[in-house]
């Protein structure tokens, strides 16, 4: 028997066993709507009603389970919301089709024949079992946190009530994908099978007999390890995660409280009061606007750049299979290194065969660490070793498809390289240069094919940073953009297109962030109150220790180097003389042991030479106005870059940010934050900031129009 559906393929087979694939149409993947949720209502009442029908399977007609709630969706719905009550129903709104499929009193197995993330796999804890099959391609997990929500279709307290409240929060807070066999060995599925029999696995686990009733539906459950908030153990648990993950979050995230709250005070009452605390919770978070600032930046817009939305049309797709680098330093060895991982081959190069070698052997050493703590395997390294050629000719540049420079940042040298590379390298190769600042039109002063030539701004470690900053310059073509970001695309990194400009967009904003905490230390702030509020308001690092640690002399140069390319027209950067000051005397940061800070023996510590040179400033500080000089300045740098073209899409500066720099993630990126503190208050703080702290924080008359208009970033 078959029964029409749109959204599932719904059939019974000769066992008496009814077969569900979902099949959402319109998406590759299968995304859960209110179409599927009422589908599905239908199918469980065509199914608990059946008296032929002994149980269900629910499966994909697709190569993923179900991925999870429909998220692109959340981000307009959420915009929309400021009714509690209006939150609320969303919160609730699978959770009966869920509950009902629970109690119907026919067994229902989930075949998991794909990813199960999220809602995906919500759905199938509100089976009454579960099998996986044994494929790569499985990965479960509840990564809503990591977005700013919790889960909401049941997860949070489904799971603690089948494998007890610390594991399952430590799966929820993490946020973490796991495979199958971890799954099994949690306890969250029951089997693991070959993928082509996993529907029949499914059927005959239903033949052997699989209980309808959840345990939390019997009289007396208890679930395992206990629950409430007198057991001590959990008692210790809760209190010792809620410090935790204030400490984490600096409080700037509800989701991970909120999630927790939720699950310790669900779990300590039956069932569907549990739910109706998950709803609550749920609801909070939609009514925040962190999370839909999260999952716009962190998944629609990073989805949509990973997808190449801005490349351009009607140039084909480049391949790439052996490319050059210039350089075989920090930059250019981590940049061989993804281009090998992506089964590229790579001709490394420098200006001699040993000073090569030597950039190769770095590489080495980094496998090496890795194969020690068994995260690769000898076999692999040597594979990835294979593909890198490390040489002092430039001649091995005759077939490269591409060649990346990454020599030191110097006009000159640059420029030697390129017309050195250019005269071995095929005529219609991509050159593409690393430069964190220089301007891509002015590299490519004299060039030849110069509209084969543009940015590729990789962030260090290149092998962890997930972006690419690429950057267009006057005479680069489409079809060398188009090409670049295939190329970006193959290293599985995100692209951010950006125009030329000194320091383009996230060097700007940095240069921007870091300058200021360096006025605020000639101000006489301390560097540790400095870093200790720049924690506070979501950076991973302060400015001043992350200066240390990447050695203040790199950046000392740009501004020099910026003055004599800007000659008369130079503005001096706001800590440009604590750069000098610092420079002058030696205190480069950790690998001089000394910097914005003191190191002994490695270990960091208040510096009393810094606090003599800049002497504790009198009265009493304001550590809001300090949180938001910090934030607003970038917000402020990134805007002016919106007002130049430097930067043409806010979903880009806000991923660009948050993937490149560091912004704190919660806020959903630079044009996110204006856009949530809204355009007239930002222009009212900026107002603010340059009336007490410097006209370099006065908005512009552009700026000023848009709050005038109410203009936001996002429409
Ligand atoms: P590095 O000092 O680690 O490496 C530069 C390498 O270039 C050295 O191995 C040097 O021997 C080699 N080199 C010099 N002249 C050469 C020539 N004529 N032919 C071939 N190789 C030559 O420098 P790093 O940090 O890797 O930076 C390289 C570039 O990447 C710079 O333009 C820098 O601004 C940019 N960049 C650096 C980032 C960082 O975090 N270090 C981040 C993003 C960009």
């Amino acid at each position: 028997m078959t029964h029409e559906f749109n959204t599932l393929r719904y059939s019974v087979n000769d066992q008496g066993i009814a077969i569900l694939l979902m099949d959402i149409p319109g998406s590759n993947a299968n995304v859960m709507g209110d179409a599927f949720r009422d589908e599905l209502s239908a199918a469980i009442d065509l199914i608990s009603t059946d008296q032929n029908i002994i149980g269900a399977v629910l499966s994909s007609a697709k190569n993923d389970f179900m991925a999870g709630g429909d998220l692109n969706a959340m981000v307009e719905l959420f915009a929309d919301v400021s009714d509690p009550a209006v939150a609320l129903d969303i919160a609730n709104s699978i959770k009966p089709t869920l509950r009902k499929l629970e109690t119907c009193g026919k067994p229902f197995v989930a075949a998991i024949n794909g990813p199960a993330m999220g809602g995906g796999l919500e759905l199938a804890l509100a089976c009454h079992a579960r099998i996986a099959a044994d494929s790569a391609n499985i990965i479960m997990g509840l990564p809503e946190v990591t977005l700013g929500l919790m889960p909401g279709a049941g997860g949070s307290q489904r799971l603690p009530r089948m494998i007890g409240i610390q594991k399952a929060l430590e799966i929820m807070l993490q946020g973490r994908p796991f495979n199958a066999s971890k799954a099994l060995e949690l306890g969250i599925i029951d089997g693991v099978v070959a993928s082509d029999s996993l529907v029949e696995a499914a059927c005959q686990k239903i033949l052997d007999g699989v209980d309808a009733q959840k345990p939390w539906d019997e009289k007396g459950f208890r679930l395992p390890g206990g629950s409430g908030f007198f057991d001590p153990d959990l008692g210790n648990l809760y209190n010792y995660l809620t410090t935790t993950i204030c400490r984490d979050t600096q409080r700037n995230t509800p989701a991970p409280l909120a999630l927790l709250t939720a699950v310790a005070r669900g779990t300590a009452v039956p069932f569907d009061a549990g739910l109706h605390i998950e709803s609550c919770y749920f609801a909070k978070l939609i009514l925040d606007p962190t999370a839909r600032n999260m999952v716009r930046t962190l998944f629609v817009s990073k989805g949509e750049l990973d997808k190449l939305r801005r490349r351009p049309d009607n140039v084909p797709k480049a391949r790439f299979s052996r490319i050059g680098i210039l350089g075989s330093g920090l930059m250019g060895g981590g940049i061989a290194q993804s281009a090998a991982k992506a089964g590229i081959d790579v001709v490394l190069l420098d200006i001699s065969d040993e000073q090569a070698a030597k950039g190769k052997a770095v590489i080495a050493k980094a496998y090496d660490k890795l194969i020690s703590k068994g995260r690769m395997t000898r076999d692999k390294a040597d594979t990835l070793l294979a593909k890198i050629t490390a040489s002092g000719d430039y001649r091995l540049l005759a077939d490269c498809e591409l060649v990346v420079e990454a020599v030191f940042e110097d006009v000159a040298l640059k420029q030697k390289v390129f017309n050195q590379a250019r005269q071995h390298m095929p005529a219609d190769a991509i050159l593409a240069s690393n430069t964190s600042s220089l301007p891509i039109s002015e590299l490519a002063e004299g060039l030849t094919a110069a509209n084969r030539f543009l940015g590729l701004h990789f962030f260090s470690p290149v092998e962890r940073m997930p972006l690419v900053e690429v950057i267009r310059g006057s005479h680069t073509s489409d079809q060398t953009l188009a090409e670049a970001l295939d190329f970006v695309a193959l290293l599985r990194k995100t692209p951010i297109i950006v125009n030329d400009s000194r320091g383009f967009f996230t060097s700007r904003v940095i240069a921007a962030y870091l300058q200021e905490a360096f006025a605020m230390v000639a101000e006489g702030i301390s560097p540790t109150l400095i870093d200790n509020i720049a924690k506070q308001a979501g950076f991973a690092m302060g400015p001043l220790a992350l200066i240390d640690d990447i050695g203040l002399e790199n950046g000392y140069k740009a501004s020099l180097a910026e003055r004599a390319a800007l000659g008369e027209h130079w503005v001096e950067p706001a800590g440009f003389k604590v750069q000098q000051t610092f420079n002058d005397a030696g205190r480069l940061g950790r690998r001089a042991a000394k910097g914005f800070y003191d190191y002994v023996d490695g270990v960091r510590q208040p510096s009393t030479a810094v606090a003599a040179l800049y002497p504790p400033a009198e009265g009493e500080l304001d550590y809001t106005q300090i949180k938001h000089r910090l934030l607003y300045v970038q917000a402020l740098e990134a805007a002016r870059c919106f007002e130049e073209g430097v930067i043409c899409d806010a979903a880009e500066g806000d991923v660009g940010g948050i993937l490149g720099i560091g912004f704190p993630s919660y806020t959903g990126g630079v044009f996110s934050l204006i856009d949530t503190l809204g355009p007239n208050r930002f222009v009212a703080e900026l107002d603010q900031l340059a009336d007490t702290v410097g006209e370099r924080f006065r908005p512009s008359q552009w700026l000023r129009d848009r709050a005038e208009n109410g203009s936001k970033f996002y429409a």
